[in-house]
Parts: C-alpha cells; structure tokens; sequence
C-alpha cells in the first residue's frame, strides 16, 4: 500500500486577533490517499477553510502536524490548486486569456501555452467560447473556465471551497457530474469543502463530518458507493439514502451550531 499524501494528525488551530482568541479546529487527524476525492462537510465557521488553507500551507497548525507526500508544510504548498465560490476571473481577459494566467506565470512558452490551453477548454467544454468574456459567460460556464484554470498547471491536489455554492440544483449535478469524472481520469486528489450533505456523500469517495466550532471530526465514512456512480440517479439509491441519513442524525446532535 502506497503512503498517504495528506496526514492530518492532531490539529488544532487558534486564531488570536487583537479583540478575540478563535479556536477553529481541534485535535483534527485524517489521511488523504493519491486519487482519493474527500469530502468535508459540517456547519458554518467550523474550520472547513482553515483545513483548506493549512493543506495549501497558507496556515499552519497551531498544535499538531500537516504532512503531504511525507513532509511537513513548513510554506505554501505548491503542489496543491485552490478553487473557491467566487470564480475569481480576470474580466478584462477572455475565456483563454483567463486560463492562461497561470502558465504565463509559470513563463511558458507561447506556442505550448496555446496547445495547453486548447486541451483545457475542450477538457472542460468550452470549445467555441474560447474568445468570450466573463460577463459573457453564464454562472457554469465561469466555473468551467475557472476549473479550466485551476486545471492548467496540472497540481497534483485540488482545494475546492464550495465551488458550486451557487449553481442552481440541475446546473450543480451536471458540475458535479463532470468534476467526479474529470477527477477520476487525471488521477486528482481532491479536498472538497460543502456544508451541503447532500453534495458531500455524492461526490465523496469519503466523507468527513465536522462538528460545529471547534470543528472536530464527528464521523469518516468510507462512500459504499460505486467509483464510477451515477449522481442523476442517486436520490433513490438506498446507499445513498442510508449514509445522507447517518450524517443527518449525527449533525442533528450537535449543538454548538453557529449562523
Ligand atoms: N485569518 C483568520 N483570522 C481570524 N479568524 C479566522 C481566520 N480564518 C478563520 N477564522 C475563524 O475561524 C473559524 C473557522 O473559519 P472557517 O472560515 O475555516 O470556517 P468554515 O467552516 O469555512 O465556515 P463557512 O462554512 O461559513 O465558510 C471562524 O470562526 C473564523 O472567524
Ligand atoms: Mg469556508
């Protein structure tokens, strides 16, 4: 059995501002296989982000160890890409001119930009808006092209904070659809933050329960369902109505709930 690429073990991490001490997680331990897609679901402000921000190694633990591929996170973490709620597009640059961002940082060279930013479109469906603006654009095809760009340097880890938080309900399922496939063929370990149940068992190879603040993890549970799942049809899979049901029943139980 190969090592895990993300370890968690005991982390805690308090965040101490000039008016108040907030203790965001507590005594957090998890692993993170190659190519596992984890989901993280609990209540508002219990540390979803924090976990997030402390595996692309923008914070660091206040008691406890983040390890990735055996090392502890000391500095950012390269190997990790980030993609949040807001898409964070560049409106002045067209759908191409966005998912290039990264690779011109990354100085590469122009005709191989190019080709890399073709296979991006067509991996994530864009082909023909490739010349279309922001405002152009409709809300899941901002996350197209966002995922695009978090696609382009290829890391090896993706942080998805509630990405599709505002999608309507059929648009979501399609995003989620395509996300769960994409991820399975590029081999992509995925840290995925929703606060909706839901979402969290359908798209989680596992699923991690939080607590409310200080967030502790409740429960882990391994998916029982299939890798190559169909998300349009699982409402009625009686896994599916099973495991939505057990994390309910827990998340009813906690009682430190915040708005
Ligand atoms: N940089 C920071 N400085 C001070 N406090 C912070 C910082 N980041 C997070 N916190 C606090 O830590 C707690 C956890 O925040 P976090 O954003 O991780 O929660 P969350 O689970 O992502 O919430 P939500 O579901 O609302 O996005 C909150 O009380 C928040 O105010
Ligand atoms: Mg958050």
């Amino acid at each position: 059995m190969t090592a895990p690429l993300i370890v968690f073990t005991g982390v805690s991490k308090t965040f101490e501002t000039a008016r108040r001490t907030v203790e965001a997680v507590r005594d957090v331990s998890f692993t993170a296989s190659r190519s596992e897609f984890i989901t993280v679901v609990g209540p508002s402000g219990c540390g979803k982000s924090t976990l997030l921000n402390m595996t692309a190694g923008l914070f660091h633990p206040t008691k406890g160890l983040v390890q990735y591929d055996g090392m502890t996170l000391t500095d950012l973490n390269p190997r990790t890409g980030y993609m949040t709620q807001n898409d964070h597009l560049l409106p002045w640059r067209d759908v191409a001119g966005n998912i290039r961002v990264p690779l011109e940082i990354a100085g590469m060279a122009k005709r191989e930009m190019a080709d890399r930013v073709a296979v991006l479109i067509e991996m994530v469906g864009l082909t023909g808006f490739e010349r279309v603006y922001p405002s152009q654009l409709s809300g899941g095809m901002k996350k197209r092209a966002a995922l695009a760009r978090l696609l382009a340097y290829d890391p090896e880890t993706l942080l998805m904070d509630e990405p599709f938080a505002a999608l309507d309900a059929q648009l979501r399922l399609k995003m989620q659809t395509e996300l769960r496939q994409l991820c399975r063929r590029l081999h992509k370990t995925v840290l995925f933050v929703t606060h909706d149940l839901d979402e969290a068992v359908a798209l989680g190879d596992r699923i991690l329960l939080f607590s409310g603040r200080p967030g502790t993890i409740y429960q882990s549970i391994v998916s029982p369902l299939p890798p190559d799942r169909d998300l349009y049809h699982l409402r009625r899979d009686p896994d599916f109505v099973r495991v939505t049901g057990d994390l309910w029943d827990t998340l009813a139980s906690t009682s430190t709930v915040e708005a």
